[in-house]
């Protein structure tokens, strides 16, 4: 159970939210608590970063935007970082920034590529890669856990999904993690911006291969799709493959890293999940939850909208709070206790509305996997080093956390 401490209205202005650092210098469940009750739309005034935004810190108003794809568009940028410097370069290319019937029919092709088949496939060696990852660990008894295990299995998982083939794919995962948010804080843009380009690079030539040559992944299905009998322009395919690799990859290592830190933190609650009192569906609820991997998206208003009576004008750019919303005591009864078994958990973690998450089934088995290998093979989690927390405005979570695995009566070695 977490406290969060008083944090006073007038002093909501002293919080830079677009800048990473802050994330590492504040705990800022109180501010968000003081937003949620007191100023739930609120104008965050102009930083370093760029000029003001809004911020939605109440679950409801959250869900509300994001259901409402007329009002609220993506195709102005989706993150902090591209709303506040002008937009994505993505923009009616990716799924994430496209908005209209052209995201609807793009979207449709994709959901057909990730057709149930395809994703029994994928979860049963997620389920396998997953087994013999932690049996490994549980072996040699300590780790860390981000880098030996979580850091294999989402882009494995993802790979398989697109067809990546095996000799590229510590080179994607590098690439990938530049790219999106970084262990390293003097990390440039420019340094993410190249990252960018070379994984852009990659799949255009991927796909130009596959288009000759298709085989039954995803990238053989955006290279050979058709809408209206028209293909997909190389950059919705070479995009929308990019899409997949970053926001599936990361994600759902920040959720397996910071449930697993959590069960240090949380003895009871797993020993619940060890014992069986809860179920590991419910508990995967709740670590999605609990670690919010994504703290914000955002949109663009399309109309001047008055909420809570502020005048939000067409053109201004609102960001939408997973942070906040996910630990909303309108929605969430004792929203700081990590409680495995809480029912309901309709956590907006995964979005809501016309972009919801295309991988949460598979990020789902991903964290599922983890947690059925983990109640077989471990009795005691314990904490063994400094836990190491990544830098980001967008992405929250841990990057390196040492680990002692006590191995269970049932283990019986890799
Ligand atoms: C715990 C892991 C994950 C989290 C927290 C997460 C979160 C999200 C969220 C919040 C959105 C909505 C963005 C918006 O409305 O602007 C989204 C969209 C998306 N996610 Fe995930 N995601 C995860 C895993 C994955 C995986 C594994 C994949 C790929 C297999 C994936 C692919 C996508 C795609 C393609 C979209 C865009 C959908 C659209 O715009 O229609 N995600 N994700």
């Amino acid at each position: 159970m977490k406290t969060p401490t008083r944090f006073l209205a007038e002093d909501l202005g002293t919080v830079n939210l677009a800048d990473p650092a802050t994330y590492h210098s504040h705990d800022l469940a109180g501010y968000w608590r003081t937003l949620r009750t007191e100023r739930p739309v609120f104008r965050h005034s102009e930083s370093p970063q760029g000029p003001p935004f809004w911020v939605i810190s109440r679950y409801a108003d959250v869900m509300n935007i994001y259901r409402d794809g007329d009002r609220f568009v993506s195709a102005k940028g989706n993150l902090l970082t591209t709303l506040l410097n002008g937009g994505d370069s993505a923009a009616g290319k990716m799924l994430a920034v496209t908005d209209g019937t052209r995201h609807r029919e793009v979207r449709k092709v994709l959901l057909k590529a990730f057709s149930p088949k395809k994703l029994d496939q994928v979860a049963d060696r997620v389920r396998r890669n997953t087994r013999a990852r932690v049996a490994s660990v549980v072996e040699r008894g300590s780790c860390d856990f981000a880098s030996d295990v979580a850091v294999h299995i989402p882009m494995t998982t993802i790979c398989d999904l697109l067809g990546v083939p095996e000799e590229d794919r510590d080179m994607l995962l590098k690439l990938n993690k530049s790219a999106l948010s970084s262990d390293d804080p003097d990390a440039t843009e420019d340094d993410e911006r190249m990252a960018r380009n070379q994984i852009l690079m990659y799949f255009s030539e991927l796909a130009e291969e596959r288009r000759e040559d298709p085989q039954d992944d995803v990238i053989s299905a955006l290279a050979t799709a058709t809408i209206d009998g028209k293909e997909l322009t190389e950059d919705e395919i070479v995009f929308n493959c990019y899409s997949l690799i970053i926001g599936g990859d990361e994600t759902s290592r920040l959720s397996m890293i910071g449930g697993v830190q959590a069960f240090t933190e949380f003895p009871d609650q797993w020993e619940a999940l060890r014992t069986g009192a809860v179920s590991v569906e419910s508990a995967t609820e709740e670590i999605l939850r609990w670690v919010t991997p994504t703290m914000h998206f955002g949109r663009v208003a399309r109309y001047d909208t008055v909420l809570h009576g502020e005048l939000i004008k067409a053109g201004d750019p609102v960001t939408l709070w997973h942070s906040s919303a996910n630990f909303d005591e309108e929605t969430f009864g004792d929203p700081y206790r990590f409680d495995l078994a809480r029912t309901p958990n309709k956590h907006v973690t995964f979005g809501y509305g016309p972009h919801f998450c295309l991988g949460a089934y598979l990020a789902r088995v991903e964290i599922a996997a983890l947690l059925t290998n983990l109640v077989e093979m471990v009795s005691r989690i314990d904490l063994s080093g400094e836990v190491v927390r990544i830098h980001s405005n967008f992405l929250s979570g841990i990057s390196g956390l040492p680990v002692m695995f006590t191995p269970s009566g049932a283990f019986r070695g890799v």
